[in-house]
């Protein structure tokens, strides 16, 4: 078994200057309060069950990183002003990504999700489900009171390219013999899309020039692939209590990433039975997962799963090169890292 000591050597390992979203936060402060009102006021409905299950998610709070990323993206506009359409695109990213969420749980049967109960452990499946599909709707409604087809098709293609993430996991989970590219498929649809839609339509909306609206899609991207790498080392090598959600969620859901392939790629035989019975077959005892992270250290699939996320922020950072040095600039290069670097 790992050690905490062993897995909080291992997580802090990359992490020397400890980048924060703290910048990112400051500098769109001004206008998340309003996103947040168009979040509540959107939410509501008169099927009182819909505002109850989707304000237990919401209200529980969440990072709100991808609002933030529409409206610095708005913020890179000729005249740094944040018009109501960069507004409604915030609320309507966060709306996608809740829905995915709340999907999302259901289909991984978690219990946990932002230090609560999910909906799906408190109001079942069926409500789940609905009310995701529920969020989706609003979202496409708000992106249509933009009037700006551009971000209704960028923002609608990033949603099917979730689903079809979502998809592929599903088909891969079980085989730890997948190649490492149909990880980074996975999580490119499933996650670094909706990150760089977010920032690449508030810049739009904005009036950003194509240059700049192009890096911070490019930005987007690369900062997505580092934040799910970091959440799915995270699911082997935090706590319950840091990260808001159950850990071990994805070995006891067969689910294929970034550590199990690469210490999948390295293992003996007597290691590669042990993936596929619990992985492969679903048949896991007591003691398993700590049998996996233990294989996972002795791999080193932690410590390079956080290398190739940190390589990720190197890519986001370099992405947004050509756009002027502004205090916003350094507030995304710290985003990225902090995504790389994450505890929660
Ligand atoms: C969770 O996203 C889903 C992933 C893409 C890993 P976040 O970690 O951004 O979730 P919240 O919104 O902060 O809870
Ligand atoms: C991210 O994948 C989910 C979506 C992007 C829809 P995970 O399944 O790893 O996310 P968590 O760990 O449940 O937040
Ligand atoms: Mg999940
Ligand atoms: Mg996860």
């Amino acid at each position: 078994m790992v050690s905490d000591g062993a897995r909080d050597t291992e997580m802090t390992a990359e992490s020397q200057a400890l980048p924060t979203m703290a910048p990112l936060i400051t500098l769109t402060d001004a206008h998340m309060g309003d996103v947040n009102h168009v979040i509540i006021n959107r939410m509501q409905s008169d099927v009182p069950l819909i505002p109850e299950l989707a304000s237990h998610l919401i209200a529980a709070g969440g990072k709100r990183l991808r609002p933030m990323l529409t409206i610095a993206g708005a913020l890179f506009g000729p005249d740094g002003s944040v018009p109501d359409s960069a507004l409604k695109l915030a609320a309507s990213v966060e709306f996608i990504h809740s829905a995915t969420l709340l999907h999302d749980d259901v289909i991984d049967d978690s219990d946990k999700r932002r230090g609560r109960d999910t909906a799906n452990a408190l109001w079942g499946n069926e409500s789940s489900v609905l009310v995701g599909d529920f969020l989706f709707a609003r979202a496409f409604e708000l992106m249509v009171e933009t009037d700006d087809i551009a971000v209704l098709g960028m923002l609608s293609s990033a949603s099917a390219r979730i689903t079809e993430g979502e998809v592929k996991q599903m088909v891969m989970a079980g085989q730890p013999d997948a190649p490492l590219e149909d990880y980074i498929s996975v999580i490119t649809n499933k996650t670094a899309i909706l990150f760089a839609a977010a920032a690449e339509a508030g810049a739009r909306v904005g009036g950003a020039s194509k240059p700049v609206c192009d890096a911070l899609h490019k930005y987007g991207l690369a900062l997505g692939r580092a934040f799910q790498i970091m959440d799915d080392a995270l699911d082997y090598a935090s706590d319950t209590k840091s990260i808001g959600k159950e850990v071990g969620d994805d070995f006891v859901d067969g689910k294929i990433t970034m550590p199990v392939i690469l210490a999948w790629q390295d293992s003996n035989a007597e290691e590669r039975a042990f993936w596929q019975r619990t992985l492969g077959d679903g048949n896991i005892a007591e003691g398993d997962f700590q049998q996996a992270q233990a294989l996972l250290q002795q791999h080193n699939a932690i410590s390079r799963s956080l290398d190739a996320a940190l390589a990720e922020a190197h890519a986001a950072a370099n992405a947004v090169d050509i756009l002027p040095d502004t205090e916003l600039k350094s507030a995304l290069i710290s985003a990225a890292y902090f995504a790389a670097n994450r505890k929660h």
